[in-house]
């Protein structure tokens, strides 16, 4: 089945809890959560804090995506808080596989994330390990960006390599998703759509999540 995860970072973040409940009643499968720590992407946003309180107001799954240098510290901070997927930036962990082991050790869903520029042949000797993959279609820090084109051919090529290796690794994309490019995006291989300004920019963000699951379902049942 194709998700659709809403990143709340685009949202009016004087009403998160609305915004995660219209998400939810909309059908999105997942809240998509962004940290930044003010190192690895120069923005400052959410702390384990916000995960907690958002925890308690929604049954869907929390998809806390770290980009944040030393993941390791805090991996278990965003564990203990209820993050259901935790995903690390590989340019951003000297440790992979022991960073990718401890979420698994929580119980968590790890996932990898890689910058636009990062190759795919680097996640050769751990693709096995993650529970998913996270693609950035538009470099990190920012909401709103146009997707980067190139992204396509990368998508794709990983998707081929995953079936080849007989895996079944859901690829997660990340940046610049819009209604207008998911059908292109769902023909590489894309398991699980990123969206923020595409909800949340609209006049009735609703009706952009309810039009998503659309195209998401008509495809996934296909
Ligand atoms: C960007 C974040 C994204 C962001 C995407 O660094 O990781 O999750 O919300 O925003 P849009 O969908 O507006 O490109
Ligand atoms: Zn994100």
């Amino acid at each position: 089945m194709i998700k659709i995860a809403a990143s709340i970072l685009s949202a009016d973040f004087t009403k998160i809890e609305e915004a995660v409940k219209m998400a939810e009643e909309a059908g999105a499968d997942l809240i998509h959560i962004d940290i930044m720590d003010g190192h690895f992407v120069p923005s400052l946003t959410f702390g384990p804090q916000l995960v907690a309180s958002l925890k308690k107001k929604t049954s869907l799954p929390l998809d806390v995506h770290l980009m944040v240098e030393n993941p390791r510290s805090f991996i278990p901070l965003f564990h203990e808080a209820g993050a259901d997927w935790i995903s690390i930036h590989l340019e951003a962990s000297a440790h992979l596989h022991k960073d990718i082991t401890l979420i698994k050790e929580f119980n968590r869903k790890a996932g990898l994330a890689l910058n636009p520029a990062t190759p795919i042949h680097l996640l050769n000797e751990i693709i096995k390990e993650l529970d998913y993959v996270l693609i950035m279609t538009v470099n990190p820090g920012w909401g709103g960006q146009e997707f980067i084109e190139s992204c396509h051919a990368k998508i794709s090529h990983l998707k081929n390599w995953i079936r080849g290796q007989k895996l079944d690794i859901p690829i997660e994309v990340d940046g610049g998703v819009k209604l207008e490019n998911m059908e292109d995006l769902i023909n590489d291989g894309v398991d699980i759509f990123v969206a923020g300004s595409a909800i949340f920019s609209e006049k009735k963000p609703i009706d952009a999540i309810i039009k998503m699951k659309q195209l998401a379902e008509k495809y996934s049942s296909s």
